[in-house]
């Protein structure tokens, strides 16, 4: 198995990639695809350092939140979807205690509610996403955070810099080792 350092508990398998990419309708390199989830990953697992996060679960909803997009624009429904995926592989190509799914599943099926409150580990899981907002050329708005470090001038800073600038984060290479060759397709 290739290893990668950001992999909290060894969560992320090869079998789990594959399954959750191979599903994916969009370009693996588009606006909502690897190196997203891979930035959200970076992005939540930093989050976590200063919050009570699990990140076993930001890790999770990293791979999962948008994984069932079916365009790159408004798409109703496709945390619900996403969340939905999580419960069909969970026993099956993953395992994940109930108290942790039921938070991945309520960060998934909300992420895109604009919602601040709730449980330090789901709040951490949508700012990072926040956070990969300049990749569609928006300023992440410290107003709409839900954890005070992702509200950060120099936090928002540095985010910003990584997604406007299409920075692709090495653990892409790995997941599309792991998911297989139709990766060239978002290139
Ligand atoms: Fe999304
Ligand atoms: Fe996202």
């Amino acid at each position: 198995m290739i290893e990668f350092e950001k992999n909290p508990d060894g969560v992320l398998t090869p079998g789990l990639l594959k399954a959750i990419v191979g599903q994916y309708s969009l370009p693996w390199r588009g606006t909502h695809g690897l190196p997203h989830w891979a930035r959200v990953l970076e992005n939540g697992l930093r989050i976590a350092e200063h919050t009570d996060a699990d990140p076993v679960v930001i890790t999770l909803f990293a791979v999962l939140h948008d994984a069932c997009r079916l365009n790159e624009g408004w798409d109703r429904g496709h945390g619900r979807r996403g969340a939905d995926l999580a419960a069909a592989l969970r026993g099956n190509v993953y395992v994940l205690d109930d108290r942790r799914f039921d938070l991945l599943h309520y960060a998934c099926v909300h992420h895109t509610d604009g919602l601040t409150d709730g449980d330090p580990t789901v709040r951490s899981c949508w700012d990072a996403d926040r956070l990969d907002l300049g990749r569609v050329h928006i300023t992440p708005d410290p107003g709409r955070m839900a954890t005070g470090f992702a509200a950060r001038p120099d936090v928002i800073e540095w985010a910003e810099g990584r997604s406007r600038g299409g920075y692709v984060p090495p653990v892409t290479r790995v997941w599309e080792a792991w998911a297989g060759a139709q990766g060239a397709s978002g290139d």
